[in-house]
């Protein structure tokens, strides 16, 4: 254990004073923008190509005082810094928390620490980059055709097989990044070890053309490991098939030698699996599974959107990086947007938290944070061992406007919980279609569909921040019985974050965003937000129920009378 007892929050005179101001609350959006004509310019943040409005939040100059003043208290700066200088701040597996060098650019100039950044004895700039070189040469490969496969033929399709942070990254980078992905070539991604996923993702492909990424750290998770052996089984067995492979142990090694490769921390495991340690792409214990999108476990997406390409990416994951470091609290927007949440989840009793992308191609963005937020700081106890002493771990959902708005945004405008929302959108999009004909009514012909779908974003952010009052609904002439129904209180909080164009820049700039935006809150709440072992007691217990849920007879009694039960109708259900 590097790091001290994390200071209570609650104990603070921040946390008081907020607790003072909560105690009693009625938020007043329509009077407190009626009387500050700045408050949209005032609350209004930049960060790299990222504009954040925070203007729609519940929130004033006296609350974001004693925010920042928490915020100080618990030293969130400080904290940052010792997490990019290397120190152990993932106490409970005592190891440093690197992410940030993984998009430190080669020339150091200007950055803390300077070149060359050791950690443990390593230099961590030269490890980094010396494997993003490997990554790209490989992916230039693939995507010219040099690399082939077994016969010959060029890849055309990219299976990455893995699951949580080895999953949910890339697979959400490769949806965000779609129109970066260059033609002929494809990703897909197999996680669940439910057989139906590896089935369909494989179902129409070509053998010939197909080469298989196995992600994963560790390179002994279950499901990633199973996956991985299905695959190579299809591979084999769909080869044979053509007539393109001999019934021998050495055509089968030549098979998965031009097939399969693999990212990990375990170049040992990757070896015994059968992939040459040639075609294996390392990363390090100091990068989390939920923060490693950025390192060779993006290597699916490399190859999909090319280097340069994922440079930018990089590129934009450290702009925001740098904002963070060097930001003062005032104006440090993930800084704000994590007090925000504090504020909402500790103070105002928010039980949930909203994440809805006004972009198609980021319809996996809520997915991937669910991850990102919730495996990082769903805990109880604080990094020195000690209960939490709040509410901690937000929880995110959420789905792409404008499809969310026909389905549960009923119950964030008029049900009786608060949600905060975070509205994300960019200014161009990839496809600039135009409606035509419209429908001569309200919609004209000619109209620019973005603008429509821009126009639902304004639209809601403002019902939520502003509402209806009954007079207003009155006023519609609306019967008096129907008024309370059609009433909207306003006062939902939101904060709009608006972006050029969905660039790589701009999806590593969101990522690292929302990264630091956990960081904030994890150390507000005093919690190691870099390990997870609440996932390990169900991972272990599935090993030890499989051998009933077989028929093992003895296995199945040891069981307790519940799942003892449910195994015995599986059983009795099961073909
Ligand atoms: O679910 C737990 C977890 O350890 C995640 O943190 C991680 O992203 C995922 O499993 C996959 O792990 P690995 O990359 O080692 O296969």
């Amino acid at each position: 254990m590097t790091e001290n007892a994390p200071v209570d929050p609650t104990s603070t005179e921040a946390w008081k004073q907020l607790a003072g101001i909560a105690d009693g609350f009625t938020p007043d959006l329509r009077g407190w923008f009626d009387e500050d004509a700045s408050r949209a310019e005032k609350y209004t943040f930049q960060a790299a190509d990222l504009t954040v409005d925070l203007s729609k939040g519940l929130l004033t100059d006296e609350i974001l005082g004693h925010l920042l003043e928490l915020a100080k208290s618990v030293d969130v700066a400080g904290r940052y810094q010792a997490m990019i200088s290397g120190e152990h701040i993932n106490v409970t597996e005592d190891r440093a928390v690197l992410h940030t060098a993984l998009r430190r650019p080669r020339d150091t100039t200007g950055l803390v620490p300077a070149a060359p950044f050791t950690v443990d004895g390593e230099n961590v700039d030269d490890a980094v980059h010396a494997t993003l070189d490997k990554v790209y040469a490989f992916a230039e490969k693939v995507r010219s055709g040099e690399w082939t496969g077994v016969t010959g033929k060029r890849i055309e399709t990219v299976v990455n097989i893995g699951i949580g942070g080895s999953d949910l990254g890339p697979v959400m980078v490769y949806e965000a990044l779609k129109p970066y992905v260059q033609a002929g070539l494809e990703a897909r991604f197999v996680s669940n070890i439910d057989p139906s996923d590896v089935y369909e993702k494989t179902a129409d492909l070509d053998p010939e053309t197909t080469l298989f990424i196995v992600a994963s750290k560790t390179f002994g998770t279950l499901e990633t490991l199973t996956n991985a052996r299905l695959a190579r089984e299809w591979l084999w067995k769909q080869l044979a098939a053509a007539g393109a492979l001999d019934d021998t142990d050495e055509a089968r090694k030549s098979a998965v030698a031009k097939h399969f490769v693999a990212v990990s921390t375990a170049l040992d495991k990757v070896a015994a699996f059968g992939i040459d340690p040639e075609n294996a792409f390392g990363f390090w214990d100091w990068v989390g599974g939920r923060y490693s999108v950025d390192s060779a476990i993006g290597t699916s997406v490399v190859i999909a959107i090319g280097p340069d390409n994922w440079r930018e990416f990089l590129a934009g994951f450290h702009a925001v990086d740098e904002h963070m470091r060097t930001t003062p609290l005032e104006q440090n927007v993930p800084v704000l947007m994590g007090l925000l949440n504090v504020w909402y989840s500790n103070f105002l009793g928010a039980q949930s938290h909203a994440v809805l992308p006004y972009a198609q191609y980021l319809h996996r963005f809520p997915a991937y944070l669910q991850q990102l937020t919730m495996e990082s700081n769903g805990k109880s106890v604080r990094w020195d061992g000690s209960p939490a002493t709040t509410d901690t771990g937000e929880i995110f959902w959420g789905e792409p406007g404008t499809n969310g708005q026909h389905a549960f945004y009923q119950l964030i405008h008029q049900g009786t919980r608060l949600i905060p929302a975070d509205f994300i959108t960019v200014a161009n999009p990839a496809h600039p279609l135009k409606d035509e004909t419209g429908d001569g009514s309200t919609v004209e012909a000619g109209q620019d569909v973005h603008n429509l779908f821009l126009a639902n974003f304004f639209a809601q952010t403002k019902a939520l921040a502003f509402g209806k009052t009954a007079d207003e609904v009155r006023a519609e002439g609306t019967k008096e019985s129907v008024v309370p129904a059609r009433e909207f209180s306003g006062n939902r909080p939101t904060a709009s974050i608006l972006a050029p164009a969905l660039t790589p820049s701009v999806v590593g700039q969101l990522i690292a965003l929302y990264e630091h935006i956990v960081f904030t809150e994890g150390t507000i709440w005093g919690i190691d937000s870099f390990d997870q072992w609440g996932v390990e007691l169900g991972k272990q217990l599935a090993l030890q129920i499989a051998p009933a849920v077989d028929g093992d007879e003895a296995a199945l009694e040891s069981q307790d009378s519940s799942t003892k039960s449910l195994i015995a109708k599986y059983l009795e259900l099961r073909d």
